[in-house]
């Protein structure tokens, strides 16, 4: 694993952008995976400014996202698709055909997990995976278990999720309780890894994911295993 410390949160986001911006260049028709949260916003604001400065085509793109809330469709300003499309896709040429996401309110969300394993998989997987880590160590929304959780599916949200994310909403009542997730079979398939870090908050859990025990407790330090791992934090 490479593990690059910098000093403020531009200089990951300028340092994360410039290997998608790499990624791109160098097959443009790749698989990327993509992810929400705070982390990535400034990330993807370099992206679109390196598209509007006519240096990045996303032409030829596809991405896959990490999750979805369930029961908020894309419509909703809190929805992964929203800020997906607020973020990134409203202001790049990438065709919105080609980013997908799991559907949060698909009538059989079992069926759905289905549906987007058999895609990531038709696609050919994926070239680069885009990764935040939360506070208890959840990777998308790969939540700390009794076991890694291969395959995409339903999680209920740990309340230190619920609490963590409710600063987007109103109030904590509001986060949906039920997520659908990339399992961690796709995520260590991923044929590159980029996990992005920032915050002194984020130090410790990053400590234990890197250097810890490999557990599902801490799910994302199955990545410690993965072999072409990219880590850009900024954590004080
Ligand atoms: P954050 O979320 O980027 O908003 O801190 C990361 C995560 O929970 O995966």
């Amino acid at each position: 694993m490479n593990v690059m410390h910098v000093e403020s949160y531009e200089q990951m986001s300028r340092i994360a952008a410039n290997i998608i911006w790499a990624q791109i260049v160098l097959k443009p028709e790749c698989v990327l995976g993509l992810a929400t949260g705070s982390t990535p916003v400034g990330i993807y604001k370099r992206l679109v400014e390196l598209h509007r400065n006519g240096e990045l085509d996303f032409s030829r793109a596809t991405t896959v996202n990490l999750d979805e809330y369930c029961g908020l469709d894309g419509g909703h300003p809190q929805s992964y698709r929203f800020f997906m499309n607020r973020q990134l896709f409203d202001h790049v040429n990438i065709e919105k055909a080609r980013t997908h996401m799991p559907d949060g309110v698909a009538a059989d969300p079992q069926t759905e997990c289905r549906r987007y394993d058999v895609l990531i998989q038709s696609l050919g997987g994926i070239d680069l995976q885009l990764l935040g880590i939360g506070h208890n160590g959840h990777i998308g929304f790969n939540e700390p278990g009794a076991e890694f959780c291969i395959p995409t599916h339903v999680v209920e949200l740990t309340p230190s999720t619920i609490k963590a994310n409710s600063r987007f909403f109103a109030s904590d009542e509001e986060v949906p309780k039920r997520a659908i997730t990339m399992g961690m079979g796709a995520i260590m398939a991923a044929r590159k890894v980029v996990l992005a870090v920032s915050g002194a908050d984020k130090r410790d859990i990053l400590e234990k994911a890197l250097y810890g025990p490999v557990t599902p407790q801490i799910p994302a330090s199955l990545l410690q295993l993965h072999p072409d791992l990219t880590v850009v934090c900024c954590v004080g």
